[in-house]
């Protein structure tokens, strides 16, 4: 007996402030969802495993909702029916690039920048979760690691994301 497809499903989502209704195969990732059916190729491709982060994005329940780090690889599209989700390019400001951006490049945290959508995200995330919901300074080194900890750069950027981080993060907690 030859196996049945399963049958695409209708969703609902917004991507960077963009709403779309698709009809899309259950098993679509929203990695190849962003590149082939969007044209958003900022999101990087690298493992393909969950492991190395550098396809993160944001999403969120809700436009007041914490944004949550999301590992654009293994997600299917098909389970975020109804989410907000951001990535690399909707943090770009139209009048340049966002604080985190520049603050990565004033570090020189990166150097082929591979890696560097995905730390952007995290720490997006991270200082709104700050403002949010602050840490003691002497805790923030902590925050930082669990934010940022497990994004791999293989041209080992990592103190110097780390510093950038700690310089945006500390104007968060000091208002
Ligand atoms: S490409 Fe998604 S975690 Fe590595
Ligand atoms: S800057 Fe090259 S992988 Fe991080």
């Amino acid at each position: 007996m030859t196996p049945t497809t399963p049958p695409n499903l209708v969703i609902n989502l917004c991507i960077n402030g963009r709403s779309l209704c698709r009809e899309v195969a259950p098993d679509l990732k929203l990695i190849d969802f962003l590149h082939e059916d969007l044209g958003l190729t900022g999101t990087k491709f690298c493992c393909g495993l969950g492991v190395c982060q550098a396809c993160t994005v944001l999403a969120r329940s809700a436009p007041t909702a914490l944004a949550e780090p999301l590992l654009a690889c293994v997600t299917p599209v098909s389970a975020l029916d109804g989410q907000l989700i951001d990535t690399v390019e909707g943090v770009s400001g139209p009048n340049g690039l966002a604080l985190v951006q520049q603050a990565f490049l004033a570090h020189f945290s990166f150097q082929c920048g591979y890696c560097t959508p995905g730390f952007v995200m995290a720490t997006v995330a991270l200082l709104a979760r700050l403002k949010a919901q602050p840490v003691p300074v002497e805790r923030l080194d902590e925050a930082i690691e669990d934010a940022l900890g497990a994004h791999v750069c293989r041209c080992t950027g990592y103190a110097r994301y780390h510093a950038a981080t700690y310089e945006l993060a500390l104007q968060v907690l000091r208002g």
